[in-house]
């Protein structure tokens, strides 16, 4: 199975302007517990480094860009995330780190969970041990 997974999200266009709707179990592949958004990140700042052993999430930015990798403990692979029309799912045991957020980027997350530190794997080594059933 592909490691990105995008998540077309149609604008609903008109002479105003766009819109774009998210659903629970519609476009949004799961029940929307919980969303977030991050922005301001400094220049050169990098985020995520960690993996949810059972949280999905969908993310896409808003407004500007950043560059999303994932890593399922197999293969390593990026997605530029610089459309408010794209999403990416970030599905349970993914390894997920965000570089080279513009200066204006807003990304916003939707979690398929409340916030719960204790479903994060924070630890690289870990992560893979938990890949490999170790
Ligand atoms: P973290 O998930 O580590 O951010 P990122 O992966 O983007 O680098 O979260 C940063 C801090 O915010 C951490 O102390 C946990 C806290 N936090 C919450 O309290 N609730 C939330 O929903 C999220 C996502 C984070």
């Amino acid at each position: 199975m592909s490691l990105i997974k995008l998540i077309n999200l149609p604008p609903l266009g008109d002479e105003r302007g766009s819109l774009v709707s998210l659903e629970s179990n519609k476009s949004i592949p799961f029940d929307i517990k919980r969303v977030y958004y991050i922005f301001g990140t400094k220049s050169g700042v990098a985020r995520g480094f960690h993996a949810h052993k059972k949280l999905k999430q969908v993310a896409v930015c808003v407004t500007g860009k950043c560059r999303m990798t994932l890593d399922d403990g197999i293969q390593r692979k990026e997605e530029w995330l610089d459309s408010a029309t794209k999403g990416i799912l970030i599905e349970d045991m993914i390894w997920r780190e965000m570089h080279d957020f513009s200066d204006d980027c807003v990304l916003l997350v939707l979690a398929s969970e409340h916030y719960d530190e204790s479903d994060y794997i924070r630890n690289y080594d870990e992560f893979l041990k938990g890949v490999n059933n170790v």
